[in-house]
């Protein structure tokens, strides 16, 4: 009987650990210059040592269709799902997951990458925030 009520407890406690998960975006929308690069954040939680091989990181373009700008599943790089209008121009700066920060890095922005982004954290618990990216033809 005793086991039971250690184990419910448990299972609670698990429980709102996951729901305790949540992804931030510290800036919701950011303004890049046409041709320039632009960092865009998400943090979520990471007690101790990250756990690499448990984290999955999507980042995605809401576009009239979902565009795939960046994939990480469990660990591993997932680049041919990517989308063709980011090929080879966006990068994950690793070394900051281990902060619990998912920096998408895109370089030489162009018009048609304006709008909203998702970043999906999954780490344990899952979520995600909406990013706005805005361009500037300053040309
Ligand atoms: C933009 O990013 C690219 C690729 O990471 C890099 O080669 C280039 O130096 C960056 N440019 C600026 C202005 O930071």
């Amino acid at each position: 009987m005793e086991k039971l009520l250690l184990l419910h407890i448990f299972l609670f406690c698990w429980r709102s650990l996951n729901a305790l998960f949540t992804v931030e975006a510290p800036k919701s929308l950011y303004t890049a210059e046409l041709g320039s690069n632009v960092t865009m954040e998400c943090v979520f939680p990471v007690n101790g040592k990250l756990k690499f091989g448990d984290l999955s990181v999507i980042w995605e373009k809401k576009d009239e269709v979902r565009k795939d700008v960046y994939i990480l599943v469990k660990g591993k790089e997932d680049s041919e799902s990517q989308h063709s209008d980011f090929q080879g121009r966006t990068k994950l700066l690793k070394e900051n997951l281990d902060l619990g920060q998912s920096l998408l890095q895109i370089s030489n922005v162009k018009l048609r990458d304006a709008g909203l982004y998702h970043c999906l954290i999954e780490y344990g618990g899952a979520d995600y925030k909406t990013i706005n990216l805005k361009v500037q033809d300053t040309q």
